[in-house]
């Protein structure tokens, strides 16, 4: 045994308390504030760092390795060309992993981002976006999964679960209601505790539960009003009371705003510190502790949650060291296998997909299809070599790029289609696109929309060239298939004038691959849409947005004038679909829709309880004459109606040509449940309720009910206890 905390069966807790017991203070200090390891101008990496996020030194006495920090949930970043010529393997959008509506593929995916980390040398991966898409023109929507909070929790979980068990940290992000990037910083995201609770808390809640992750990121943002990295009723009262979690609290990069407020809500890192306006969680916090305003239990829980986190996960036992093997093949496989499986199938008239192979000419057109496949901008923007890099933002103090990843869907469209020729038009100049498509067999056209973190999409339509590129090309030719790449959803005024459409939001490593598949018939798409589209802006609940020109999304910068409040209780926990449900309103294209190659239907549907719990099953049959998956999506509400219908389980299932399964659910009770502030319980209210299968949350092929009874579980809360 050659360290203090190696001794045979000890718990990740135990081994932190001992570790903890042999530090100094200046060791505690140094891991609860750093920068970023990635220099702004010509300030020096930290001694020892890689290159990255963040870097907090190792203790060798102790056997303890440096934290080496690195970003995000789609792969391994390299910001700011930190790591000139470092390769990566880029996942698809995590949109499109929840339109997967497959948690084996993100335990799959995330598994594939731990092994890079790890053999990159990073033990701590800045992953597991969960936050519930309220916002459809949201600036990160890319980054998270979907407008459910049930399908958001279990994706973001099983991909913790993936990253995890590779011995590196993940945490979730950004905790909690972090809906829209355009003046992040400054915007109070104002919701009510049962509306939060039900959705944006009940995401994570589910998330933690199901992937365990290290450590939990505040965003930038404001939750009725107070930070949320010195918000003590999201850190302590839920986050570290009500959820009991063990892991740590790091703040997002410049959004730490003080030293003693923050420690005693629960913040247990600043992260980014050289960005904020000051260094909170060294001098000022060592002189709380002094003046007894900080207890120096405080410190040391802080320091414990990071020990026993990165203790769990293996993270000290089996160190990360830079320089080991990635099969970059194999990753990218991974990758594309995901995207084939989240592409969306959004309109197919006549059939006109799969297209027939040996075509004598087809025609590519747009959206840089000839050299990659898009990916959103910001800090999670992984850039595999050879991708193409235009002009982006500047956000953080650093210029970003709009990336193309390698994955040109023109080669792979020629390698697919055994098309005589096959040939590409840059969508530049519409007239010559019109003209050269005159003698195409068929036209692809690839349509992008490129959004990234720190600004908000400007409305939900494609900029007005390509909706006029795709207008005329479907006006003067009958076979034009849309290909869309977009960070969210987007409004499609020419839906009714083109043949079909594919949703490949930005679908990463093997992207092109993965389109062509579909596009020929190698794959039969399964995908299913996690968000709605809307038919307009006014449908939403938040029509209008803040103007990027009036406010900052800049961290660290000074907060001049007033904290902007956006009102989430119009909606409360109504997001997306339950929003169309409750409002009676029809959006263009519905949460959960996907078309398919072949043909499903489901019988035999039936609910009973099972303990405490409620399994419904069905039996569902591939009655078309080709292998194909189907989305299972159970809906329940109940019978008075006092909610809109909430998914409360699903499941992909792929069936043979002809095949029929039973397939077997239980119902997560917390979406039956409604959540009571009062008591600080989650309720399910006796009565009846209706549970439906439903083909998408508009449509349901099936229903039964079923009679429960009043069920409170949660830790109840003490009543108030008024002051004598
Ligand atoms: C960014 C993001 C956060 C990221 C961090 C480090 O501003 O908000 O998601 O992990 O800073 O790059």
């Amino acid at each position: 045994m050659k360290y203090c905390w190696q001794q045979p069966g000890l718990s990740a807790d135990r081994q932190a308390e001992i570790v903890l017991a042999e530090m100094t203070e200046d060791e505690k200090y140094a891991w609860l504030s750093g920068p970023m390891a990635i220099p702004l101008g010509d300030e020096p990496l930290p001694e020892g760092a890689i290159g990255s996020a963040a870097f907090y030194p190792g203790i060798p006495r102790l056997g303890i390795p440096a934290m080496q920090q690195s970003d995000a949930s789609l792969g391994i970043t390299a910001l700011g060309n930190v790591r000139p010529g470092d390769n990566a393997t880029a996942l698809p959008s995590s949109l499109l992993l929840a339109s997967t509506f497959n948690p084996d593929m993100a335990e799959r995916s995330g598994k594939m981002v731990g092994r890079e980390a790890f053999a990159k040398g990073f033990n701590v991966q800045l992953a597991g976006g969960a936050n519930v898409i309220r916002e459809p023109r949201g600036g990160r929507n890319f980054e998270y999964l979907s407008e459910d909070p049930l399908l958001t929790g279990v994706m973001a979980g099983h991909s913790v679960l993936g990253i995890q068990s590779q011995h590196v940290v993940s945490t979730v992000k950004h905790f909690a209601v972090n809906a829209q990037e355009t003046g992040r910083v400054v915007v109070s995201s104002d919701l009510d505790e049962a509306a939060m609770r039900e959705s944006d808390l009940l995401a994570f809640e589910i998330a933690i539960d199901t992937g365990k992750p290290g450590a939990v990121m505040p965003g930038y943002n404001l939750v009725n009003g107070e930070w949320a990295s010195e918000n003590a009723f999201l850190l302590n009262k839920v986050l570290k009371g009500d959820w009991r979690y063990p892991g740590w609290v790091m703040s997002d990069w410049g959004a730490t705003h003080s030293a003693a407020k923050a420690a005693l809500a629960g913040l247990d890192v600043q992260s980014g510190a050289n960005l904020d306006q000051q260094v909170w969680f060294d001098r000022p916090l060592r002189e709380a502790v002094a003046a007894g305003i900080v207890p120096q239990g405080r410190i040391d829980d802080m320091v414990r949650r990071i020990l026993r986190s990165l203790f769990a996960v293996g993270a000290i036992e089996h160190p990360a060291q830079p320089g080991g093997d990635i099969d970059y093949m194999a990753h990218r496989l991974v990758a594309q296998r995901e995207a084939e499986q989240g592409i969306v199938l959004l309109k197919n008239r006549h059939s006109v997909l799969p297209l027939k192979k040996g075509a004598k000419r087809l025609l590519v057109v747009g959206a840089h299809a000839d050299q990659g496949v898009l990916a959103g901008g910001g800090s999670s923007a992984v850039t595999p070599v050879g991708s193409l890099r235009l002009p982006g933002i500047d956000f953080m103090g650093i210029a970003t790029d709009k990336v193309y990843q390698p994955s040109p869907p023109l080669h792979a469209i020629r390698a697919e289609s055994g098309a005589a020729s096959v040939d590409f038009h840059s969508g530049e100049d519409i007239a010559s696109a019109v003209e050269q498509a005159r003698d195409a067999d068929a036209v692809i056209v690839f349509a992008e929309e490129w959004r990234s973190e720190a600004l908000d999409a400007q409305g939900l339509a494609l900029d007005d060239k390509q909706n006029q590129l795709i207008a005329a090309l479907a006006a003067s030719h009958q076979q034009v298939i849309v290909v869309l790449e977009t960070g969210g959803a987007v409004t499609l005024q020419w839906l009714d004038d083109v043949a079909a459409v594919l949703q490949a939001w930005y679908p990463g490593s093997g992207g092109g691959e993965a389109i062509a598949g579909v596009l020929f018939g190698r794959v039969n798409p399964s995908g299913r849409l996690p968000v709605s589209f809307p038919l307009h802006e006014q449908q939403l609940p938040q029509p209008s947005q803040i103007d990027p020109q009036t406010t900052t999304s800049l961290p660290g910068v000074p907060v001049k004038g007033d904290i902007l409040h956006i009102d989430y209780n119009v909606e409360g926990s109504d997001v997306g679909y339950r929003w169309y449900a409750r409002t009676r309103q029809k959006p263009l294209l519905p949460f959960g829709y996907g078309l398919s190659y072949t043909t499903f239907s489901s019988s035999h549907l039936s609910a009973s309880r099972q303990g405490a719990g409620i399994e419904v099953s069905l039996d569902v049959t591939n009655t078309g004459d080709r292998p194909g998956a189907e989305v299972v999506q159970i809906y329940i509400q109940p019978a008075n109606k006092a909610y809109v219908p909430r998914l409360a389980a699903f499941a992909r299932v792929e069936l043979a040509a002809g095949e029929s399964r039973q397939v077997t659910l239980m119902l997560e009770p917390k979406v039956i449940a409604c959540w009571h502030s009062e008591s600080g319980q989650w309720v399910i209210a006796g009565g009846e309720y209706e549970i439906a299968a439903g083909r998408h949350a508009a449509e349901f092929m099936l229903t039964c009910t079923l009679v429960l009874p009043e069920q409170r579980f949660g830790r109840q809360r003490q009543p108030k206890t008024t002051s004598a």
